[in-house]
């Protein structure tokens, strides 16, 4: 069974070929990619290359993204873990959705359950997270999850042709475990794949 968190209204799953048409459309709004080294889309291939890539990253765990899919509303936008440090057990959680989910609780949902999965079966300690310095709004959205403020990477992310300042933000499993979105309830289906069990004794995907 592929791998998947389901959650009240959100379910994560591995992208395929399918979902590059719902993609595109969500993430060739510049709005969307203003904060990334990436996108707007231009050509749906980009979200077929994109996806392309994934099962190679999760492979040799090097990445595991997930598109984030609405029970009501379909796709939604993708969050993922990347850096992943099999010695130090942290990875690197990064989200995006289309403009029209922001602001609906899907952000803290879509959080809690890729938590769930991190701090669970992957056998992670600690999830960090990036913001641009001018997005007030991730900062926001990372504070209101339980992310807490580390400080600041000095010219840590190359953009175009500029240096950029970048926020640096995290959250412990203890930590995770006392904040509300420890609440809401995530049920894990499938496998993950070996080079994404950092820790095999603390757990299993069912
Ligand atoms: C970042 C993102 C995933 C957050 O999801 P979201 O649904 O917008 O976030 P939330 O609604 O949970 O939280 C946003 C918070 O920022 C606040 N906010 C909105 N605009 C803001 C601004 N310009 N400055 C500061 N705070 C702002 C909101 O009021 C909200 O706070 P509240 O929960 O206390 O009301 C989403 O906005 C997104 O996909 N953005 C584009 C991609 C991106 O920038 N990803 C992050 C890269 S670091």
């Amino acid at each position: 069974m592929d791998l998947g968190v389901i959650g009240p209204t959100l379910t994560l799953r591995v992208p395929n070929e399918r979902d590059a048409p719902a993609l595109f459309r969500l993430a060739s709004d510049p709005e969307v990619t203003r904060w990334f080294s990436w996108g707007p889309y231009q050509r749906e291939e980009e979200a077929h290359a994109y996806i392309r890539r994934l099962p190679t990253q999760r492979a040799s765990g090097e990445q595991l993204d997930l598109l984030v899919v609405h029970h009501e509303h379909g796709p939604i936008g993708i969050t993922g873990i990347s850096e992943l440090s099999r010695r130090d057990r942290r990875g690197m959680v990064g989200t995006w959705f289309g403009r029209d989910h922001w602001g609906t609780g899907a952000n803290r949902e879509s959080k809690a359950l890729v938590a769930r999965l991190a701090f669970g079966p992957m056998g992670l300690q600690r999830l960090g997270a990036y913001t641009n310095v001018e997005n007030g709004r991730s900062e926001a959205a990372l504070r209101g999850a339980g992310f807490r403020h580390e400080g600041i990477l000095r010219r840590w992310h190359r953009h175009g042709d500029r240096q950029l300042d970048v926020g640096m933000w995290s959250i412990l499993r203890e930590e995770f475990e006392q904040t509300p979105l420890a609440g809401i309830p995530g049920e894990i289906r499938g496998t993950l794949p070996r080079g994404l069990v950092f820790a095999p004794e603390e757990g299993t995907a069912a």
